[in-house]
């Protein structure tokens, strides 16, 4: 009985393998797709990114049956676009969970992808043969704050509102098209149902697709050149007599597993976040979007939301020079495409940072606290103090990357050894332990939801 189950079975992969390549795709990217045995911590959040993209997009689709992209008053005096929410917060079934579902994944989103970002800078995994995936990583990241940017306008409450109105009005500062651009962006001489409208279809359909194609496009940049690794060591440089590398295991079974435990521990924290602080205490869902948007009163302090605060308190930090503002805005966007300049920036031959000199590793520390720095000040009211800090912090930010081609030469990096630095019992141990893991996590997970 089981054999001829399996004989159907196969005839039907031959059916589809002769029109479709499906074993061979399943080969070259998963059975036989050969990564670095020595993927740690930071290899998790790659997988786990695309699991958000997919939390997004499912909870996404339930919240656009019940939601409304309309702006006008109703017959309770209030934005429908604002009571459509709060319809999904209270009397669509399961609404709640599918909206804090969504809010939190907007957070964790950036939470994840700034991580994995900083995997790719501390290894040196945009360096050759590597800066297309790093260049379409910064792509993707593009696309990500244009979406949540959006995405945070269809609530329709005090900060939305707010919120849009100030960002669109730093087009305003470009030389000559500014305020014919920033009038065109929103369709109207102010935010308003016209701008929600467009927001809406940009939001559910045209970025989403985007995202989905540049991701596309990330793995299979990925997959053609291979993975970086903690070591920065190439592994396809050292094969066996079946062109196999010799640092390299199959993706499946060992990272299939390895992954599967990142997205338990993960799902745990989120379903924390979801069901206990869904608020993130006030970062993640901001206390004046509680309020319906009101263009008649302004909120006394208008702050984006915490993922995109680095880069407000560049914009903050830069004083207007020769009568125009257009400075802040062109160092914010300065301190964004940097970071797509990183594989032309960087000069070092090594990768890794366990192998890198003094003063990429200092520099590396000073970027780090001005990034997290900013991210604190970009959140807080602009004062005299709070707008010099921001000033020394924004130096330190570009100094960080514009400094690079010169002190990466000068640095004194260690020799990086030809084969990756972990032993088969480690990771034979690792493997047994990341599968213990896995099974307790999955069960508190079954126990917590
Ligand atoms: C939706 C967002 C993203 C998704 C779904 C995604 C997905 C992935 C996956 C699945 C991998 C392979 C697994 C891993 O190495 O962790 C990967 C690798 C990589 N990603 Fe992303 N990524 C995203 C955003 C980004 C961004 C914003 C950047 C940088 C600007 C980036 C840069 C890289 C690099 C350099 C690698 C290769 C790392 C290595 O081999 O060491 N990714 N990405």
């Amino acid at each position: 009985m089981a054999n001829q189950t399996n004989n159907k079975a196969k005839a039907l992969l031959d059916w589809v393998d002769a029109r479709f390549p499906l074993s061979k795709m399943m080969k070259e990217h998963v059975t036989e797709y050969y990564a670095p045995k020595n993927f740690n911590f930071w290899y998790f959040f790659g997988s786990l990114a695309m699991l958000v993209l997919v939390i997004q997009i499912v909870s996404g689709i339930f919240l656009t049956m019940n939601y409304k992209p309309d702006g006008n008053l109703n017959q309770y005096n209030l934005p429908a676009a604002f009571t459509a929410v709060e319809y999904i917060m209270r009397d669509v079934s399961g609404g709640w969970i599918i909206r804090y579902m969504h809010s939190t994944g907007a957070s964790m989103f950036f939470v994840v992808v700034y991580l994995h970002m900083f995997r790719g800078l501390i290894y040196g995994s945009f360096k050759k043969p590597r800066e297309l995936v790093w260049v379409f990583g910064s792509l993707i990241f593009l696309a990500l704050m244009a979406e949540a940017f959006m995405g945070y306008l269809l609530p329709w409450g005090q900060m939305s509102f707010w919120g849009a109105q100030v960002i669109i009005n730093l087009f305003a500062a470009i030389p000559v098209i500014g305020p014919d651009l920033s009038t065109w962006i929103r369709g109207d001489f102010n935010v308003s149902d016209v701008t929600l409208n467009r927001f809406f279809a940009l939001h559910v359909i045209a970025v989403p697709l985007v995202l989905i194609g540049l991701v596309v496009a990330h793995l299979i940049a990925l997959h053609e050149v291979g993975s970086n690794n903690p070591d920065g060591v190439e592994i396809k440089k050292l094969k066996d007599e079946n062109g196999i590398p010799l640092d390299g295991i199959p993706f499946h079974p060992y990272y299939t597993v390895k992954d599967i435990l990142g997205v338990v521990v993960f799902l745990i924290v989120f379903c924390a976040i979801m069901f206990f602080a869904p608020e993130g205490g006030g970062y993640f869902l901001e206390k004046p979007n509680f309020d319906a948007a009101n263009p008649l009163v302004t909120p006394a302090h208008i702050a984006p939301v915490w993922y995109f605060t680095p880069f407000y308190a560049i914009l903050r930090a830069i004083p207007s020079f020769f009568g125009t503002q257009v400075w802040g805005v062109i160092g914010m966007g300065a301190a964004v495409v940097l970071i797509a300049l990183l594989p032309w920036l960087d000069r070092s031959p090594v990768k890794s940072i366990r192998y890198r000199g003094p003063i990429f590793k200092t520099m590396l520390v000073l970027f780090i606290i001005s990034f997290i720095g900013l991210g604190i000040l970009g959140a807080l009211v602009a004062t005299d103090t709070r707008t010099i800090v921001a000033r020394i912090l924004s130096i330190i930010y570009f100094a960080f990357f514009l400094g690079m081609p010169f002190y990466t030469k000068m640095d004194k990096d260690r020799e990086v050894p030809a084969r990756v630095t972990m032993s088969t019992t480690k990771q034979k141990v690792m493997f047994f332990v990341y599968t213990i893991i896995t099974v307790v996590g999955a069960y508190l997970f079954a126990i917590l939801i």
